[in-house]
């Protein structure tokens, strides 16, 4: 299907990816109309392993090679220099590339049997909640997708990290999977924090990750407050009830009780929005968890989510 110019989708241990071969314009092009996507939004080239880098990038920095070497596979994406195998239909125009190695059976026995490099976003619409199971990806793609590789649940359940490698010193573009403490433990240093409200690069507009209900974001203690005074004047409210507060009688629509672990609340997240649309909710009330380890890619989608939309 790749091969062919097809679109598949696969599963890795991120999110679900809507997948085209890389070194196919036209196939890559399907990939911005079945976003419903801007053409000139950079997407991910994934490749088999951190050994194939040099057939995709130029310039590799000593730092970058240590986190390829160290993080992948894994929910690490790496932005550098383009090599000249990757079309500019890829990158948006951009002189410079994002490549990751998913950790996924399923997407590196795709790769493998493949052979190329496979461009992919997030399997969902443009601006929408990402898709974390196959049936998400079903549900908001349907017929412009050609196939669906189903791999299950995926484990880590929001985005790869983003780091920019092409300028002299590494900075985050995105907060993901793999943790800041885990790269500045590796690097031996500290990195850049990202200000969540920068828009530096096409496809980091305020609102992202975002459900069809308005998210609206309050301190942890006025979760209940909030969400029965809105239940009270008319909405159909969605609550994510911070952990500290699960058993706390809550007067709403829908309640999601947020789990304590991170890595079980990154996993629930995406599933978590879609939940409270499916019920009807119009109105979804969520407080920030602490913006360390995890936490710190959780607050930034729960942001993007509660950020301003576009005017239609
Ligand atoms: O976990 C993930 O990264 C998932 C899975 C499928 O691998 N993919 C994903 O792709 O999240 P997407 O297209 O939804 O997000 C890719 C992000 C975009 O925000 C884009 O701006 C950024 O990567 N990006 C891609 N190429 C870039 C470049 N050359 N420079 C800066 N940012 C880039
Ligand atoms: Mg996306």
């Amino acid at each position: 299907m790749l091969r062919a110019g097809g679109l598949v989708a696969l599963p890795t241990e991120t999110v679900y990816g809507l997948g085209a071969n890389a070194e196919d314009p036209v196939a890559v092009s399907r990939i911005f109309q079945a976003k419903g996507r801007p053409p000139n939004h950079p997407l991910i080239v994934h490749i088999g392993g951190a050994e194939q880098l040099d057939e995709w990038v130029e310039d590799v920095p000593e730092a970058a090679r240590l986190l390829a070497e160290h993080f992948w596979p894994g929910p690490l994406t790496l932005v550098l220099r383009r090599g000249r195998r990757v079309p500019l239909e890829a990158t948006g125009g951009l002189e410079t590339v994002a490549v990751r190695v998913p950790d996924h059976p399923v997407a590196l026995a795709l790769l493998s049997a493949f052979g190329g490099g496979v461009t992919a976003p997030s399997a969902n619409r443009f601006g929408s909640v990402s898709p974390t199971t196959a049936d998400h990806v079903r549900t908001e793609l349907g017929d412009a997708v050609d196939f669906v590789l189903d791999g299950g649940d995926c484990q880590v359940g929001v985005e790869s990290t983003i780091v920019d490698a092409t300028g002299d010193t590494l900075s985050i573009l995105r907060p993901g999977g793999v943790t800041r403490e885990d790269l500045e433990a590796v690097l031996g240093h500290p990195l850049a924090v990202p200000a969540t409200s920068r828009v530096r690069v096409p496809g980091q507009h305020p609102s992202h990750y975002a459900p069809s209900a308005r998210v609206v974001l309050v301190e942890p203690e006025k979760v209940v407050d909030e969400a029965r005074l809105a239940q009270e004047l008319g909405h159909q409210v969605g609550v994510f009830l911070p952990a500290s507060l699960v058993g706390t009688p809550v007067k709403a629509h829908a309640v999601v009780a947020v789990p304590a672990s991170m890595a079980a609340y990154a996993r629930g997240l995406y599933g978590f929005l879609r939940e409270l649309d499916q019920q009807g909710c119009d109105l979804i009330i969520a407080s920030l968890p602490a913006e360390e380890g995890l936490g710190l890619a959780i607050a930034n989608r729960l942001r993007r989510a509660a950020g301003p939309r576009p005017t239609v």
